[in-house]
């Protein structure tokens, strides 16, 4: 029989790690704030940088803001690990967070970090290339500066990707990415920002999607 129950969700209390603009935080608190997020809420907001735009919008919104150095990563884990602990975090969201972390670190939050990178990757995480939809081959750019490592490649298409966070950088199974095509003329900024207009949505569909995995 069918009911008219709405899908089962989890609840989510987010932490979002920023290490500069926020642009992609801002398109969470935007969700949040328009009821597309219903069991979600963002609970605390940390950067490594103190000048991050996204602490700045975090407070704008009256959400726990805080500063947190990074000089020595393992020191800098064990307070991260105790912030999360304390807040409750169910989700650990890297929205332009610029640190690498420990698989020691990972390991303690199996499945509920994730992370946003500005390329196309496999469902699996894994290979060196991405079929896209029009059945061309392209390289997986991992790491820093991947619109430019696409503008570099010369393909045609790139895209975003939210993944699970796993130990080898950028390579976490998928929860889901959408294609960005490459223009005549582009640059690595104009590339970069449609990159990041795509993504204010697809990170938003990221959280809907971890709530409703069981
Ligand atoms: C995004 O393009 C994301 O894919 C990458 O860093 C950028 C962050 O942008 N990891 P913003 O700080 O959310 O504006």
């Amino acid at each position: 029989m069918q009911t008219d129950r709405p899908e089962a969700t989890k609840p989510a209390r987010l932490a979002v790690l920023v290490s500069g603009s926020g642009s992609n935080l801002q398109a969470l608190i935007d969700a949040l704030e328009s009821q597309q997020l219903p069991g979600a809420q963002i609970v605390l907001v940390v950067s490594n940088k103190a000048d991050a735009y996204g602490l700045q919008r975090a407070l704008k919104h009256r959400l726990p803001a805080l500063y947190l150095p990074w000089k020595q990563r393992a020191q800098s884990e064990q307070q991260l690990v105790a912030l999360l602990r304390l807040f409750e975090v169910d989700l650990i969201v890297l929205a332009g967070w610029m640190r690498i972390f420990s698989a020691e670190f990972i390991e303690q939050f199996p499945r509920r970090i994730i992370n946003l990178h500005p390329a196309l990757i496999p469902d699996d995480g894994s290979g060196a290339t991405f079929t896209s939809s029009d059945g061309s081959i392209i390289p997986v750019f991992r790491g820093m500066h991947a619109a430019r490592q696409a503008l570099e490649a010369g393909v045609k298409i790139t895209g975003s990707t939210v993944h699970y966070v796993t130990p080898e950088v950028d390579a976490g199974p998928m929860l889901c990415r959408q294609e960005v095509p490459i223009l005549t003329g582009d640059t690595e900024d104009k590339l970069q920002e449609r990159i990041k207009q795509v993504e204010h949505s697809l990170i938003v569909e990221a959280v809907q999607l971890w709530m409703r995995t069981a």
